[in-house]
């Protein structure tokens, strides 16, 4: 059984309206007494709960903390992150049978990635709880959005990376934000093992987004998109399809849409159908949803281009599953070259993307070639990395450099 319910008693375990609930058996913990990072009673995936939920009409500022009624805390570790922009993109548009396309770019955020939401957040509380030294596994990006924010936060950072699989401007950013870097012999999910072990040691602080605090940030990308397009096109979307690694995204925006539910901003109806996408070679939560299974089984062998994603153990599913569920979404895997492909085209269209972001368009195209997509659809992809990120798979994506002489004859000589 899942408890994804909203409301009811505030239990005395609160503070400032605040609480966490089990997903998995209802247990509540105070938010901010202990460091928990799961159910002390049955070890499954906490989620933060409130008092009141808040309406479009509570939010004011720019930026992550616009929402700081639908947040833990008032104010964060702060760089500015959140705001950024949800383009037209013509040429992808052209090319599928629904009404209206739009890009969420994430890679706008100042590590150039969606992170830095979860980050403002999650050092913020870290600081509250009193701990010294934060960590997180990593396929690049939270690597780098918490060097930064524990840098900005003046804290020691550690940052566990399976070796020789994390893409250059990723490592760039932990190694200038002084993070210590281990490079770990084996994938992502056993590089989250040891770091879950280290934290339940009480080595570390996790920041993992099995930290319910961290998903509290990424909501904010819901809330974005969902203000955004209607005073764009004067609606919601009608979907929102997103790449899915630990499934941590399509968890947050799941929360998001279920609180608007219980404040009375949106009907249930109305929730954007969240549809995920994975690499054919890292697609474990693609299989869950075909097969219709409850649980998601680890896959142990993975492999794709697009790094950031190359995940085999989604630890977000049991939160994750059953919002595909619930908003009529899908998933879908799609392979390397459909990525690159989607890569190029986002390009095209004036946004540069890691291949990871571009997962999202290439299920859009799929999707839509299987009519599994509405003609009369409004869709929202996400793109969650920069270009600049993954710099080695964008110059193969791209075209050939040229040699020519210093001179303006040789260089038209070359034309
Ligand atoms: N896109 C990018 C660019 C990512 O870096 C990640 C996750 C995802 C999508 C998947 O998001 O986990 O919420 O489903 N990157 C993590 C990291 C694992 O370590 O940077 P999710």
């Amino acid at each position: 059984m899942v408890d994804l319910e909203l409301g009811g008693e505030t239990p005395a375990a609160e503070t400032d309206g605040v609480w966490l609930a089990c997903v998995a058996c209802s247990e509540t913990v105070a938010p901010y007494d202990d460091v928990v990072y799961r159910c002390p009673d049955c070890g499954g995936l906490l989620e933060v709960r409130y008092a009141e939920y808040p309406t479009f009409d509570d939010f004011e500022g720019t930026g992550v903390w616009r929402y700081a009624d639908a947040l833990p805390l008032p104010t964060g570790v702060s760089i500015q992150e959140g705001n950024t922009p949800l383009y037209t993109v013509p040429e992808i548009e052209a090319g599928v049978d629904v009404a209206d396309v739009r890009v969420k770019h994430e890679g706008m955020n100042p590590t150039g990635a969606f992170k830095d939401r979860g980050m403002t957040v999650g050092v913020k509380v870290a600081e509250r709880l009193g701990v010294d030294r934060l960590a997180c596994a990593s396929t690049g990006n939270t690597s780098a959005a918490l060097a930064c924010y524990g840098a900005r936060a003046d804290t020691e950072v550690l940052v566990l990376l399976p070796a020789g699989k994390v893409a250059a401007g990723k490592i760039a950013q932990a190694a200038l934000h002084g993070a210590r870097i281990l490079e770990v012999d084996g994938n992502f999910d056993a590089c989250l093992d040891v770091v879950a072990e280290l934290a339940d040691r009480g080595e570390v602080y996790l920041l993992n987004s099995i930290n319910p605090f961290r998903l509290e940030g990424q909501k904010t990308i819901g809330l974005e998109i969902l203000e955004q397009s209607r005073e764009a096109t004067g609606e919601w979307p009608d979907r929102i399809v997103l790449p899915v690694g630990n499934a941590g995204n399509t968890a947050a925006l799941y929360k998001c849409f279920r609180e608007l539910v219980a404040a009375g901003a949106m009907d249930e109806a109305e929730m954007p159908a969240l549809t995920g996408v994975q690499a054919e070679g890292a697609a474990p939560m693609v299989e869950a949803v075909r097969e219709g299974n409850d649980e998601v089984r680890r896959w142990d062998d993975v492999e794709t281009r697009a790094t950031a994603i190359r995940i085999g153990n989604p630890v977000n599913a049991p939160k994750a599953l059953p919002g595909i569920r619930a908003t009529g979404g899908t998933a879908v895997a799609v392979s390397d070259d459909e990525i690159t492909d989607a890569q190029r085209s986002l390009a095209r269209d004036g946004v540069g993307v890691e291949p990871a972001s571009a997962a999202s368009v290439a299920g859009l195209r799929k999707l839509s070639e299987r009519g599994e997509i509405g003609a009369d659809e409004q869709v929202v992809c996400l793109t969650t990395g920069h270009l600049l990120k993954d710099p080695d798979a964008a110059a193969a994506a791209g075209g050939d450099t040229t040699p020519v002489p210093a001179d303006a004859d040789g260089v038209l000589d070359a034309l």
